[in-house]
């Protein structure tokens, strides 16, 4: 990270936003475990956690002011789907967001473009607020045609998506593989995502830790981030939190 990037954007117009997705790991004996010291830490920011969707009711019902989201949900309201889980039934349970579009679902369930759309359109028939992913491979990436690529996701994954939704980008090569992009990446990405959604909050997402949360929460056009991997580590998790907090306050580094 170069040090001139670092929170150039100041004052940040509204708490940036910290999406925690646990993906298929973690058990009622850990979010017992992790909320006495992720709760007081989350301040000045909008921390949107995303355990595995058997946590949701439970973490809801013990935490109450944490503010929840499921990793995925049919496009269908209900029906013979086995395994799926509908949008109704996590805002049943007490969800409030839900990330739709991540790469690990894109991969492994063949969702095209149009299937992420009509789950954001489920999602939001039910009053969930869609979170949904974007980002290109790593061939894509080292092509340099990594916005014509972003472009054709972004038209295809939001067609007839109205209301409120965030948008995460995040580049498949960084998810959980510890190569973040370089800020002047992201910098560059964010921008072309504004251009296009001007008022939609826009999430960086892919090998985000503590050491840094600070300097992409720095970077013009990134509203929040979302956290993988680092989100299940109490000492890391607790440092981003903290770390969000202080840009929130606008502190500077
Ligand atoms: P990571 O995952 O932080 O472990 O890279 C990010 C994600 O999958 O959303």
């Amino acid at each position: 990270m170069r040090a001139e990037n670092m929170i150039q954007k100041l004052p940040y117009q509204k708490p940036p936003y910290i999406v925690s997705n646990w993906k298929m790991n973690g058990t009622k004996a850990l979010l017992a475990e992790v909320m006495r010291f992720w709760q007081p830490a989350a301040s000045h920011l909008t921390w949107i956690f995303c355990p595995p969707a058997t946590l949701i009711g439970h973490a809801k019902a013990y935490f109450p002011d944490i503010i929840l989201g499921g990793q995925d949900c049919s496009a269908e309201p209900s029906g013979a789907f086995t395994g799926d889980i509908s949008a109704s039934q996590l805002a049943d349970v007490g969800a409030r967001y839900v990330i739709v579009g991540h790469s690990e679902v894109r991969l492994h369930n063949n969702a095209t473009n149009a299937d992420i759309a009509a789950k954001a359109k489920a999602a939001q028939s039910q009053g969930l607020t869609p979170i949904i992913c974007i980002g290109e491979p790593e061939e894509v990436h080292r092509s340099g045609e990594t916005l014509t690529y972003l472009k054709k996701q972004l038209d295809e994954s939001l067609a007839g998506v109205h209301g409120e939704f965030l948008v995460a980008y995040e580049p498949i090569w960084a998810i959980g593989t510890g190569k973040t992009a370089t800020i002047n990446d992201i910098e560059h990405v964010h921008l072309f995502l504004r251009e296009h959604l001007p008022k939609v909050p826009l999430l960086y997402g892919g090998s985000v830790n503590a050491a840094n949360t600070r300097a992409i929460l720095g970077v013009n056009n990134v509203d929040g981030i979302l956290v993988g991997g680092a989100s299940l580590k109490i000492d890391e998790f607790t440092q981003i939190l903290r770390a969000g907090s202080a840009v929130g306050r606008n502190e500077l580094p």
